[in-house]
């Protein structure tokens, strides 16, 4: 009897569905409404909702702790990972302010619902630790990649690493001199083996992307590069890598104060050579961005547009030719939204943490559909 018990042959459940699909069309007139939670995708409803801009009202938006809980008073740059389904970490740089001798690297698990407080990951006595990047490998061994030094270009590349996923990590690692590791973005992993992560250099006007890849996970390194726009040795950094629907690599970059937009670069040889930066559509003021290539093929993109007070999601059907903006998850002037980290989850949600105007940290779940 069990077994054979269906929802469509129960009537509680027929008439439960009626109301959720009464529900759906309601929603669809307002899409302020129109929440996905617990709601089966439908793929009609889906591009109706689609049409509708209906799709990109968050599912969840949440601080990871509460205002004034935490042992630092500024935090920033943020980085997501999933562990495993419905788990996650999440790493920042925590302190006094961004770049003083106290400011550590803090990570923050999510379990069950629920975010655990902050803990340090790693700290060093009088020195300023910057910009965390989280990344699992195939192995599931988790990778800390984060940077040391009193100022930006003093810094240098470490990381550590994980086999229980995050609950204890190893002995900090010093990456090879000139090797920073993936400087504000996740890396991505290439059939062949390759991590490819975007690195970049900000030295007197000199902002440059360099793509730096490990075959053996982190153990060997090599770096391509300078990316840059031509003629302009003061253009791009913090890349964020990501293969197209050709095979091609790309990378989309933050510029310089005055460029003002996202620019982009591509190699055609699996990371080694590089074409010139070359703007894109989508704007930017010299603040940090992250996107990922979602598993339909559409590339999304989380970035500020005329300042860190306003932070906007938009998507581009093809590798970032064309774009179109579908949220905005925040605007206030005098705020600061700023150094989004992005990622789609194994249920396909996609996963925003970003910092909150300097004292927090915000999660907020997007359902692409
Ligand atoms: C999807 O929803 C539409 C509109 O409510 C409905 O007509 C259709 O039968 C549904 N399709 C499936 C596969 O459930
Ligand atoms: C969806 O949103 C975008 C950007 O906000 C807008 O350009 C587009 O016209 C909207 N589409 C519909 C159907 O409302
Ligand atoms: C902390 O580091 C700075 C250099 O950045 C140095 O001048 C200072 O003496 C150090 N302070 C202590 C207490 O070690
Ligand atoms: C760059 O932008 C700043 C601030 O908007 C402005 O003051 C400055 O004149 C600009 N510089 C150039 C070279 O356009
Ligand atoms: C945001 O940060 C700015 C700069 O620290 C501060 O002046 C402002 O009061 C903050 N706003 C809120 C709402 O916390």
């Amino acid at each position: 009897m069990f077994t054979e018990m269906r929802e469509g042959d129960n009537l509680c459940c027929q008439s439960l569905s009626s109301l959720l699909a009464l529900l759906l069309l309601l929603s669809l007139l307002n899409c302020s409404d129109c929440k996905l939670e617990g709601v089966q995708a439908n793929t009609t409803v889906c591009s109706e909702m689609r049409k509708n801009n209906c799709s990109w009202v968050p599912v969840l938006e949440e601080f990871t702790f509460i205002a004034k809980s935490a042992p630092f008073n500024n935090c920033h740059a943020s980085t997501i990972v999933e562990v495993d389904k419905g788990h996650f970490l999440v790493a920042y740089f925590g302190g006094t302010v961004e770049g003083a001798p106290d400011v550590k690297i803090w990570i923050q698990t999510y379990k069950d619902g629920l975010w655990n407080p902050p803990v340090i990951a790693d700290e060093e006595y009088n020195v300023s630790m910057w910009n965390p990047v989280l990344f699992k490998l195939t192995s599931n061994e988790l990778l800390l990649f984060y940077r040391i030094g009193q100022d930006v270009q003093k810094w240098s590349g470490f990381m550590k690493r994980s086999d229980d996923g995050g609950i204890t990590w190893k002995e900090r690692e010093q990456l090879p001199p000139g090797i920073l590791g993936p400087i504000k973005n996740k890396p991505i992993l290439l059939a062949n083996g390759d991590l490819v992560c975007g690195s970049s250099v900000e030295s007197w006007n000199s902002w440059g992307a360099w793509i730096e890849i490990t075959s053996d996970a982190g153990k060997s390194w090599k770096k391509y590069g300078p990316i840059y726009i031509e003629n302009n040795p003061l253009s791009v950094i913090q890349p964020v890598p990501y293969l197209t629907a050709n095979g091609a690599l790309r990378v989309l970059l933050r510029s310089f104060t005055n460029i003002s937009r996202i620019c982009m670069s591509e190699s055609e040889d699996g990371g080694h050579s590089w074409s010139f930066a070359k703007p894109t559509e989508l704007p930017n003021p010299n603040s940090g961005i992250d996107g990922v290539k979602l598993r339909d093929g559409r590339l999304l993109v989380a970035y500020n547009t005329i300042s860190r007070g306003v932070l906007k999601v938009a998507v581009s059907p093809d590798d970032g030719d064309s774009w179109q903006e579908v949220t905005t998850l925040e605007e206030t002037e005098g705020m600061e939204f700023s150094y989004p980290a992005v990622i789609q989850a194994s249920d396909d949600l996609v996963h925003i943490t970003y910092t909150y105007n300097r004292t927090q940290i915000k999660h907020v779940v997007l359902n692409p559909i």
